[in-house]
């Protein structure tokens, strides 16, 4: 369905820039790697000097506030404030009117509107907006046709700001830029929304709440390609460490066999690495970083587990050797079941950042939940039968497979 839509999105781009009455596209410029602004304006508003222009600010959710403005300097820009709305689901923007090295104010004059294809989606905020005072405002104006029209942007990393209010207050930017548009070139067609259309509500019924394919026709290949890495970095990850690996523990328990369980968890252990390179390519694409508690967690959590597989084969040399358990098994045991839940844990915090829709982030829970109990169960069904055949030694071999270490011999110490 996806590839579908994207096929056919691309195949009706193509036509689009084959058919010669259509002019130029919006114009674009990415400031940061994952910070990007367009600029559509319509041939009626070039031709007349006045009129609607349409921006384009996408940033990931990292990003407490976005901001591009027209004008040289912050003095007299006229500046368009991106953050995510009170919701979290959708964005606000918020005009305002430079006035020096301070912040600056809401100005209530700015003719400008929040248009569909808004919102925040696979952690990227997206505004797409119709500005009907960008040839003149109170501090200033700009040629809507100009080959060289004067820009600034600023930005601000953090947590969301999460708020409606379009005079939400503000903090200094980190970084901030300026650069110059031709707008010559940045023609479109029609007076209205240039960046959704035919792709958006086509990618949109096709693909479900899927990235449709038109919010994110408009964005660099590194941006397009988030949500893809966020599902696989998601669902590997919540398998493993939500499935595999108390299912792999319960093996042990529950069978007895040390290589069943020990192939169970290799297999599990290395798809961890994988799902944590797709997480390490996310956190850089889409700006987190290791800012959130996710992305710190889960580093540590999975580097604990680097050493898991040692601990798991030291145990079962002490026990080949000493026939029980030792100091090793219980760090093997205890130190497996701590991570186990860290991890599950740090994937409920992954769907929180990833902004995930309430019923999944239930789902996974209640998921997490029955697994977590059935390998409670599991664990405390070995240990009793492990208690109850304490001793009961046949020719030198345990009968029932719930030791720690199956066919290897008697089971002197029975305890966790
Ligand atoms: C709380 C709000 C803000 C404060 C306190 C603030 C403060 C400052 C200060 C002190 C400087 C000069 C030092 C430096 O280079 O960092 C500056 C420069 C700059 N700021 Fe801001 N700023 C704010 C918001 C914004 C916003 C929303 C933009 C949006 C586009 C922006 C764009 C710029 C640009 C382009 C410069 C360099 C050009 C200039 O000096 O005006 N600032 N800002
Ligand atoms: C125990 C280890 C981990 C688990 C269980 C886990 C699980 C998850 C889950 C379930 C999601 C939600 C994905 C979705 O919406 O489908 C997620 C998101 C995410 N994970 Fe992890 N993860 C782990 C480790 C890591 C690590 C080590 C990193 C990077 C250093 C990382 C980076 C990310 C990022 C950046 C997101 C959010 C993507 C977004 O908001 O667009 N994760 N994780
Ligand atoms: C965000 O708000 C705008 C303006 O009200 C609307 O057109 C758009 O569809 C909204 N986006 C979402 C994801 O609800």
């Amino acid at each position: 369905m996806l590839t579908n839509s994207r096929l056919a999105s691309a195949a009706l781009s193509t036509l689009l820039a084959l058919t010669p009455l259509t002019t130029a596209d919006p114009v674009s410029y990415c400031p940061a790697d994952e910070i990007c602004y367009q600029v559509g304006v319509p041939t009626s508003s070039a031709a007349s000097g006045s009129g609607n222009i349409y921006l384009q600010l996408r940033a990931p959710t990292s990003y407490t506030w976005v901001a591009l403005g027209t004008g040289s300097s912050m003095t007299g820009a006229n500046m368009f404030v991106l953050y995510t709305s009170g919701s979290g689901s959708n964005v606000t923007i918020s005009p305002r009117l430079g006035s020096g090295h301070v912040p600056p104010a809401y100005d209530s004059a700015a003719d400008v509107e929040l248009l569909d294809g808004s919102g925040v989606e696979a952690g990227v905020m997206t505004a797409n907006v119709r500005c009907g005072s960008c040839a003149s405002w109170a501090g200033g104006s700009m040629s809507l046709s100009g080959s060289s029209t004067d820009w600034i942007a600023a930005w601000r990393a953090g947590g969301a700001l999460a708020s409606d209010d379009v005079q939400a207050s503000i903090e200094r930017h980190d970084a901030h830029d300026s650069f110059t548009f031709d707008l010559a070139q940045a023609q479109v067609d029609s007076d209205a929304n240039p960046y959704t259309g035919a792709a958006s509500s086509e990618g949109d019924t096709a693909a479900g709440s899927g990235s449709g394919a038109g919010a994110a026709a408009g964005a660099p290949w590194y941006l397009r390609e988030i949500p893809a890495l966020e599902a696989a970095h998601g669902i590997i990850m919540a398998v493993v460490m939500v499935v595999m690996f108390p299912l792999g523990s319960l093996l042990m328990p529950v069978f007895g066999k040390w290589w069943l369980h020990g192939a169970w968890q290799a297999v599990a252990w290395l798809a961890m690495w994988a799902g944590f390179a797709i997480g390490i390519v996310l956190a850089q694409r889409t700006g987190i970083n290791f800012t959130t508690h996710h992305t710190n967690l889960g580093t540590a959590v999975v580097a604990l587990f680097g050493v898991q597989p040692a601990l798991g084969y030291l145990h079962h040399m002490h026990y080949v050797r000493a026939q029980s358990r030792g100091v090793v098994s219980h760090v093997h045991v205890w130190y497996g079941r701590a991570l186990m839940i860290l991890g599950i844990v740090n994937g409920g915090l992954g769907l929180l950042l990833a902004g995930s829709r309430h019923a999944l982030v239930v789902a996974y829970a209640v998921v997490a939940a029955v697994v977590f109990v059935a390998y409670l169960a599991g664990a405390a069904f070995g240990e009793v039968k492990k208690a109850r055949s304490g001793g009961a030694v046949v020719n030198g071999r345990k009968q029932n497979g719930a030791s720690m270490e199956n066919g290897n011999g008697r089971e002197r110490k029975v305890s966790a």
